[in-house]
């Protein structure tokens, strides 16, 4: 079968391991047969922002509509304020197409131990199932709220959350926990400060949880959640939280590993009304952009989640091994230790498929 690919490369190393992600892919249709993808190309990001003034074409969201799937990079360069980045860009499809669902995988491939100083880095293996639509990024506010002269200004940013939303998310939560070999899903809030968006979420985790006694559930605050991300992370499984704590936490997951480079996620319409989207965790390191050295695996860790939701489970699990056995031959970039390329990464992986 022939799937239409939305590739969105975006800014800084964006293009550099979006390239690289198409070539493993591409590889691994010529290798299996199984499948084949077509893809387009979408020139959005801060280069079409200073000729345009747009991150995007204006009816961008509806052209994307039509794919089977997005293939992200990342946005964001010095000279442009990155809530017009972010917001024209990413948050734009995210939003647009209703992609409420962030899952962001957390895992030690062979070769790869993080700052955890653990050895039993190869059995932790959790998922942060991040709520994507409200919350606390769901710009609602506003600024200079009876500001009266120089230094009154006043700035408004609310959080919105509804029972539905909350509901969605906290189910798919325990819909994912369900297929994976430690059924567990941990609740993360901050509901002793946050006393009614976060009282609400607490509530329907309750009642949610209910429902699944086959699933073990547990929940703690968000700071002391932290914690435990670095001194119990074999307690882990699946994390449910907020827009702004699933991103918090799962950066933090992903250090865990030792870079974000190395962190994979996918965008969600669990509906599938609408085409998901996958993309690095990592921004466009504008630091060491145009250099080669960029970490292509949280991309390719990305397009492996596009397969799976593709229903190429099967050509998803190829790929994650081709990725573990190059790492476990201590094929790493500069950024987990190593001194492989962006170039040599690819390569390897694309020898072991
Ligand atoms: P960043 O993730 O771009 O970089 C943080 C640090 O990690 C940098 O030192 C960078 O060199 C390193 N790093 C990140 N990805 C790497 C990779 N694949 N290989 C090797 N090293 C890697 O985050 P930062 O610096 O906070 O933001 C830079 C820009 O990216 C900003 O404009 C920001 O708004 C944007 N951004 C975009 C995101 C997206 O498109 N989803 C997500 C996060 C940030
Ligand atoms: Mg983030």
């Amino acid at each position: 079968r022939t799937f239409r690919i939305a590739a969105v490369p975006g800014d800084g190393i964006g293009p550099e391991v979006v390239a690289a992600g198409r070539r493993v892919l591409d590889a691994l249709a010529a290798e299996t047969g199984a499948f084949a993808l077509e893809w387009t190309e979408f020139p959005w990001g801060c280069d079409h922002y200073a000729r345009t003034g747009r991150m995007m074409d204006a009816d961008g969201v509806r052209a994307l509509r039509g794919f089977d799937a997005v293939y992200f990079g990342a946005v964001g360069r010095p000279d442009v304020p990155d809530h017009i980045s972010l917001w024209g860009l990413r948050l734009a499809i995210c939003q647009g197409l209703d992609q409420w669902a962030n899952i962001r995988p957390v895992r030690f491939p062979p070769g790869v131990t993080g700052p955890l100083r653990r050895d039993d880095t190869a059995e932790l293996d959790w998922v942060v199932v991040r709520e994507n639509s409200e919350g606390e990024y769901a710009g609602l506010g506003g600024r200079n709220l009876a500001a009266r002269g120089p230094g009154s200004e006043v700035a408004v940013q609310t959080s919105l959350f509804t029972e539905a939303g909350c509901e969605r998310i906290i189910r798919f939560a325990f819909e994912l926990a369900r297929t994976r070999s430690r059924p567990k899903v941990t609740c993360v809030t901050k509901s002793n400060a946050q006393q009614y968006g976060m009282v609400l979420w607490d509530e329907v985790f309750a009642r949610v949880a209910a429902q699944y006694p086959d699933v073990e559930s547990d929940s703690g605050l968000v700071d002391a959640m932290a914690a435990r991300f670095v001194l119990n992370p074999e307690e882990l499984s699946v994390v449910v939280a907020s827009n702004l704590h699933a991103d918090i936490l799962s950066d933090l997951g992903s250090a865990l590993t030792g870079s974000l480079g190395l962190a994979a996620s996918a965008n969600l319409d669990p509906e599938r009304r609408a085409p998901s989207m996958f993309e690095p965790v990592h921004g466009s390191a504008p630091d060491i952009a145009g250099r080669g050295t960029a970490n292509p695996l949280g991309a390719i860790g990305s397009a492996a989640l596009m397969l799976d939701h593709l229903g190429l489970a099967k050509e998803a699990a190829r790929l994650d091994g081709a990725v573990a056995a190059a790492t476990g031959a201590g094929v790493l970039p500069a950024d987990l230790g190593g001194t492989a390329t962006t170039e040599e990464v690819t390569a390897a992986v694309i020898d072991r498929l």
